[in-house]
């Protein structure tokens, strides 16, 4: 399952066939031989015969053409087995800063490098100035084909990314900064099993959120931390909070108490993580001295995988009076509920600087939600200046209040065709829940059009159980969607997509 051989017609070109490897988390034992678990790592080097007219990039720290379309890599840090990855393709990249690239399909690179040029540098500065040195030399990163499963991977390196944030705008290049964030969180400090997956993405969402206040400030970073709060709050409201996979610590196993790690990829890792890594640094009360925690942190365990004991031992022991104290065990709060119970986060840091953007958001979809709508209330806010993420928040507010009154939608779509017409990934997610929860028939196509137009797992799945949780016509909607686009899907999430729909896919 590991190895993705795509068709031509499978990439954005459709002139060349194309091949790429994601290892995250269990799939890197169909590739090579390893010691596939993320509590081993080590250096690799190889050599790749490509043929004419085609490129290989890897995540490695060197990489050399020799002659006959030989490609030679080296890796020289140690890495866990799931960093390993490579890509064959008609490929070339482009420079958008001095130890940056962008690489890309021809046909996409002009794109590619308009909306990164000049703007890496400065994430990769505030994070060494954060977390420490970045040891991996450069950092590109390589636009993936549409059905590449995810929105990002943090490959050493070079990271792969889905081509819905080519969006003209940089808007979502807060995923950007949640791979670069992995450099330090994930990359460097490994966990050791994939229970406790929410090390790595817990402590890369603060990171990630710490950068994005520095570059952007703090109003937009928790704008951008509310959107994420509200996916927590849908994935759990859809999984029920007791579910086993809400807890941080998740027993992998096989058989029926176990799951399987590529299963534990949820909010919950996410949003729940960032809301314990920020009550830890709400425990310590000073932005620069939890800084200068996370940065002894990566440097006593770096080149390490470690597990969440040695994360709260090392705290602790950073911070002896907090461990004098006692606030492992502060009733409600224990590190241990924290880790073992499953569940809505006992606490969640203050998000009110945000308010500013989103309080707007708020009312504005207060106003939709009424029964016989007053447009004179809505024409008078203009949305035109809005960022990307405003819109976002607003409609996830919307959502959250539909079913709309009868025809409300309907009018929205027409008040706003900068958001029904989006070409914006994230915007179009939120539009198509927005569609199918209202029953908005008229505009059906244009989940089906989203749904083939790219393969990303967090796009694809809630739309799938929103269709299959709906009426006849969105459940025939489903199967006619996916007996479209099945064979462009990775085969991961084919077998998610079937398992909504009752057709028998694994597990
Ligand atoms: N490492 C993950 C992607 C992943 C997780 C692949 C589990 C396979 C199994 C990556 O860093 C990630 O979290 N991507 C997010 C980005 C977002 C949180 C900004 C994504 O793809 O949505
Ligand atoms: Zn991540």
């Amino acid at each position: 399952p590991q190895v993705c051989w795509l068709s031509p017609e499978q990439t954005a070109g459709k002139q060349k066939p194309y091949m790429y490897t994601q290892g995250q988390a269990v799939l890197n034992r169909s590739f090579f031989p390893c010691f596939d678990t993320p509590s081993v790592k080590f250096t690799y080097s190889a050599t790749v015969k490509v043929p004419e007219g085609f490129t290989a990039v890897m995540s490695a720290t060197s990489w050399e053409k020799q002659k006959d379309n030989t490609f030679v890599f080296k890796m020289s840090q140690p890495i866990p087995s799931y960093l390993v990855a490579l890509v064959v393709g008609d490929i070339v990249s482009a420079d958008v800063g001095p130890r940056s690239r962008v690489w890309a399909e021809p046909c996409l690179i002009e794109a590619a490098k308009k909306e990164y040029d000049g703007v890496i540098e400065e994430f990769l500065v505030v994070g060494e100035k954060l977390f420490g040195p970045y040891v991996w030399g450069r950092y590109d990163i390589l636009f993936m084909p549409p059905s590449f499963p995810f929105g990002g991977m943090e490959n050493p390196c070079l990271t792969f990314v889905t081509p819905c944030l080519l969006a003209g705008d940089r808007s979502l290049v807060d995923v950007i900064i949640h791979e670069i964030s992995h450099s330090w969180f994930g990359n460097l400090v490994t966990n050791a099993t994939w229970g406790e997956f929410w090390l790595n993405e817990g402590f890369t969402m603060y990171a990630q959120r710490r950068i994005s206040t520095e570059v952007y400030g703090l109003p937009y970073t928790c704008l951008e931390a509310a959107t994420g709060r509200a996916l927590l709050r849908q994935h759990m409201d859809a999984t029920g909070e007791e579910h086993p996979l809400n807890k941080l610590r998740v027993v992998i196993e096989p058989g029926l108490w176990g799951v399987n790690p590529d299963d534990t990829y949820n909010e919950t890792p996410y949003e729940k993580g960032y809301c314990f890594v920020s009550y830890l640094a709400h425990l310590v009360g000073n932005q620069s001295k939890f800084d200068a925690f996370l940065q002894a942190y990566v440097n006593r365990f770096k080149f390490q995988s470690i597990t969440a004991d040695d994360t709260l031992a090392f705290f602790l022991e950073y911070f002896p009076d907090l461990k004098e104290k006692g606030v492992d065990s502060i009733p409600g709060f224990e590190f241990d509920r924290w880790l073992n119970t499953p569940g809505w986060p006992p606490y969640l840091p203050d998000l009110s600087p945000g308010q500013q953007l989103m309080r707007p958001a708020e009312e504005l979809a207060e106003l939709w939600a009424a029964d016989g709508l007053n447009m004179e209330a809505i024409e008078a806010v203009d949305i035109t200046g809005w960022r990307t993420y405003q819109l976002v928040y607003f409609l996830d507010q919307v959502l959250q209040k539909s079913p709309l009154p009868e025809g409300n939608v309907k009018r929205l779509s027409k008040v706003y065709p900068k958001i029904s017409k989006a070409q914006n990934a994230e915007l179009r997610l939120r539009w198509c829940q927005i569609v199918l929860k209202n029953n908005l028939e008229a505009e059906y196509s244009k989940v089906k059009d989203f749904l083939c137009s790219q393969g990303k797992q967090k796009y694809t799945l809630p739309l799938y159980r929103a269709m299959w949780g709906g009426s006849e016509a969105t459940r025939a909607l489903a199967m006619e969607t996916f007996s479209a686009t099945a064979p462009q899907l990775h085969v991961n999430v084919q077998n998610y997509v079937k398992k909504i729909l009752g057709l028998g896919g694994a597990e």
